[in-house]
Formats: C-alpha cells, sequence, structure tokens
C-alpha cells in the first residue's frame, strides 16, 4: 500500500482535509492494528494538514492522559486529566479549539512553538478514552472546515485506534 503525499502543498485547506480522510479511511480499512495506525494517523495527519508543529494522540491510563504515538518534538508523556487543553477536551468530551494558546489559563506547553490548539475527543462504545491533539506555531490557525473535519475523523478512528 502507498500513498501520493506530495505535491499537497497546490491544494486548499479543504482539499487537503478531504485528501486526509480519503487516506485515513483507505488506512483503517486495510490495517486493524491499533499501533500501527496510529502510528501512520499521526503521520497523515502531519502530511497533509499545513503548518503543524506536532499531531499525536494520549491515552486514559491510571487515571492521567499518556503519550501515545506522535509526530512533532518529543511531548510531555503524562498529563494530569484536572489541567490542560487536552484534559478539557477528555473531561467535557467535546473537540475544544484554543486560537491562542498563551489565553488559555492551564495550557501545557510541551512545545513552546505552539500557538493554537486542536483536541478531539475519542471514544470506544460512548466511553471517551483519549485524545487526539494537534498543535500548530501559528495563532487562530484552525480553520471551521478542520474542526469539521477532524470530527469526521474521530469518528471514524473510535473502536479501531482504542490500543489496551
Ligand atoms: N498542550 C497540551 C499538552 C500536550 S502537548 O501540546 C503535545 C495541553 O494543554 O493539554
Amino acid at each position: 500500500m502507498s500513498f501520493e503525499l506530495r505535491g499537497l502543498d497546490k491544494l486548499s485547506d479543504q482539499e487537503r482535509m478531504d485528501e486526509l480522510i480519503n487516506f485515513v479511511k483507505i488506512q483503517l480499512d486495510d490495517e486493524s492494528d491499533p499501533l500501527a495506525l496510529m502510528s501512520n494517523l499521526s503521520s497523515f495527519i502531519m502530511a497533509c494538514i499545513k503548518d503543524l508543529n506536532w499531531s499525536g494522540f494520549y491515552f486514559l491510563k491510571d487515571n492521567e492522559l499518556v503519550l501515545g504515538t506522535f509526530q512533532g518534538l518529543p511531548a510531555c508523556t503524562r498529563l494530569s486529566l484536572d489541567k490542560g487543553v487536552c484534559a478539557k477536551s477528555f473531561r467535557d468530551e467535546k473537540i475544544i479549539k484554543v486560537d491562542d494558546v498563551h489565553e488559555f489559563a492551564d495550557h501545557i506547553a510541551c512545545d513552546s512553538a505552539s500557538n493554537s490548539e486542536l483536541v478531539i475527543p475519542l471514544f470506544k462504545q460512548g466511553k471517551v478514552y483519549g485524545v487526539l491533539d494537534l498543535d500548530s506555531p501559528i495563532k487562530n490557525r484552525f480553520t471551521a472546515t478542520e474542526v469539521d473535519g477532524f470530527k469526521i475523523i474521530g469518528q471514524m478512528i473510535e473502536e479501531k485506534i482504542y490500543p489496551f
């Protein structure tokens, strides 16, 4: 299985999102191993979506969010459930878009380059078990198109990526 990931720079944000959704669908149809899927999905996101510095997963373990696979600089391995954007998305079971992380009271800065963030909660049989976290060095980076697109991706990967 090979994916054509070159030439995406010529596409609009909507077209990039459509490509990403298409790649995720093909990958989910083709592979069932959660670790392999998680690894490639964080890479597909970095390759398709413009101006990201981090893309990856955190999963609930021992009452904390523990780092899963990701692309980007090394990140905090454990996030407590009462602090930060990921934990808020997890607790509220909602997508959270933060246009300026410096204005989010208890944002956790794993990479000081991050200026905006999008977090998507993940569910198995209706129960939240982790989050997909995206960071950008650009303020106000995430568009409504991308929020809608990542909502779809979150629903597509439900159940299949549950790693434990
Ligand atoms: N910024 C996140 C922490 C995870 S890193 O961005 C990879 C937060 O506030 O929860």
